[in-house]
């Protein structure tokens, strides 16, 4: 695994992060209205109160001290698979002027590693027609259909 361009910085997500654009860089994905920070703090808690469950991380850029991109992995438990896991992978997003620089593959890289470490025996994700290419880069196949129902 190759490192991260110099300057850039993968981490954990912290209760600090709001200050340093977590909400913009999600904007590149879907509608993420600014919450505030209390709101936003509340839920980085609610979060971190499921043991082992959230992994969120993001990379920041040290000398601007933004978040220029982040992604999470959400480890589920089953009874199946004598009480396995799987990784959920969520909510990729790298920062328009840093696409193509490899952050969003070393970001799955890390969140693989999380789930596969922590024992899950699968780790999957849902994504549109135009990011199987990038997935499947980062050693993901295709497999089955999403559904959904939106409220
Ligand atoms: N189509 C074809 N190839 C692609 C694409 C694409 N859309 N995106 C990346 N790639 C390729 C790159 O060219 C590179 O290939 P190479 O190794 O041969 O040079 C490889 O995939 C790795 O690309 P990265 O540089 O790591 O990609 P980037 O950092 O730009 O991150 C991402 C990709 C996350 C899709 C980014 O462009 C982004 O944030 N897009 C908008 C939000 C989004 O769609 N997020 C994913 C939603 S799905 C989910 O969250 C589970």
């Amino acid at each position: 695994r190759k490192a991260l361009p110099t300057g850039l910085h993968i981490r954990p997500l912290e209760a600090g992060d709001y200050e340093r654009g977590h909400l913009d860089i999600l904007r590149v994905l879907t509608v993420t209205p600014d919450v505030g920070a209390l709101a936003w703090r509340e839920q980085f808690r609610a979060m971190q109160a499921c043991p082992a469950t959230y992994y969120p991380l993001v990379i920041v850029d040290t000398a601007a001290d933004r978040v220029v991109a982040a992604g999470c992995v959400f480890l589920e438990r089953k009874f199946l698979r004598g009480l396995g896991r799987v990784g959920h992978i969520e909510d990729i997003a790298v920062d328009k002027a840093q696409q193509g620089k490899k952050l969003g593959l070393r970001i799955i890289q890390a969140l693989t590693y999380i789930s596969e470490n922590a024992g899950c025996y699968k780790t999957i994700l849902n994504c549109s027609d135009s990011n199987i290419p990038f997935y499947e880069k980062c050693g993901f196949e295709k497999k089955e259909n999403e559904m959904a129902k939106y409220a």
